[in-house]
């Protein structure tokens, strides 16, 4: 099985990538970005196009409501000088600022502008187009059957779906038995997304047929997940996964290092005893040389270095 780590916007960054990526994470998607903020040319949206060099297999994900930007965005991503495996189409989220633009989850109400959306980018870039979406706005209008061949007919290299409705957010049940009706009449790869976090998770997704399994908020807890559940565990204790994101961090911009290390790193340690002491530090931290000074996080008891 292929283990994919999702697009999560404001966490998949280059470092945090890299991380998932030791963890044995097969491929991974950048944040989603906006095709109007490609199409005006925002210098600051550039930032989540950013690799770390030798990235493994990477895909880039856009959001956008009308075909000239995402026709715009596939252009300019395929200038960029990474060698994406994948543009991909964010079709499922739902917030609002989002989806008042008429973008991600708002799509999944449209499977013919879906259509028009993916035809546009396959038109103006020769990498593989690919769909991230959800079963439907809400359990009484499960749409997926037509975003399914709507992404086929534009010609859709493959399609990831969360197994949830838009109304569900990202909580409440995963509805696995439809994801294995898409699997039997897709005739694209498709992965299977939402709420794995463990062996047990991670099976009952395989068991839809799924071609690769895609996880989220639980490589947010261990960046090592992946190769876990490929039976082929990782040991790191959290000091020692904190290390190596900090040290990810700075190779990759030392100016963000301070920032990053608020919105990232002290989730290895939540729950712990002595997690609010070393956050309380953590908060603490004003400067690069207090972060190179960094002798590990000494408040904790020792960590188990389980892994799942
Ligand atoms: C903080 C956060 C940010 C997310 N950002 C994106 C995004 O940029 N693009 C996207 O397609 N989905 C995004 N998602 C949805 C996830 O990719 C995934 O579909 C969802 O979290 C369910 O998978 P999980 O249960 O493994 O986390 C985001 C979810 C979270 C919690």
């Amino acid at each position: 099985m292929k283990y994919v780590l999702a697009p999560l916007a404001g966490f998949t960054d280059a470092p945090f990538r890299r991380l998932c990526r030791d963890g044995g994470a097969d491929l991974a998607y950048t944040e989603m970005v906006s095709a109007a903020a490609i199409a005006h040319g925002h210098a600051a949206t550039r930032q989540l196009l950013e690799t770390l060099p030798g990235e493994g297999p990477l895909a880039c994900q856009i959001f956008g409501a009308t075909e000239s930007d995402v026709a715009c965005a596939a252009r300019f991503v395929s200038s960029w000088p990474v060698p994406w495996a994948a543009l991909d189409l964010n079709a499922g989220c739902p917030m609002q600022k989002v989806t008042r633009a008429g973008a991600g989850a708002k799509l999944v109400e449209d499977p013919e502008k879906i259509h028009r959306l993916l035809a546009a980018m396959a038109e103006n870039t020769a990498l593989p187009v690919t769909l991230k979406t959800r079963l439907g706005p809400h359990p009484r209008q499960t749409n997926i059957f037509e975003i399914l061949d709507a992404a086929e007919r534009a010609g859709a290299a493959g399609i990831t779906v969360h197994a949830r409705y838009t109304s569900q957010l990202h909580g409440g049940e995963t509805h696995l038995d439809t994801l294995a009706e898409v699997v039997r009449r897709a005739k694209i790869p498709v992965t299977g997304n939402g709420s794995v976090k463990d062996a047990a998770s991670a099976a009952a997704m395989a068991a839809t047929g799924v071609s690769a399994v895609m996880i989220g908020r639980a490589a947010l807890a261990n960046p090592y997940i992946f190769a876990a559940l490929k039976g082929a565990p990782v040991r790191r204790t959290p000091d020692e996964m904190f290390r190596a994101h900090l040290d990810y961090i700075l190779d990759y911009r030392p100016e963000l290092a301070v920032l990053k290390l608020r919105t990232h790193l002290f989730r290895y340690f939540s729950g712990r005893p002595g997690a609010a002491a070393l956050r309380a530090r953590l908060n603490g931290v004003k400067s690069l040389a207090e972060l190179a000074a960094w002798t590990g996080p000494n408040p904790l008891d020792a960590p188990t270095g389980d892994v799942i």
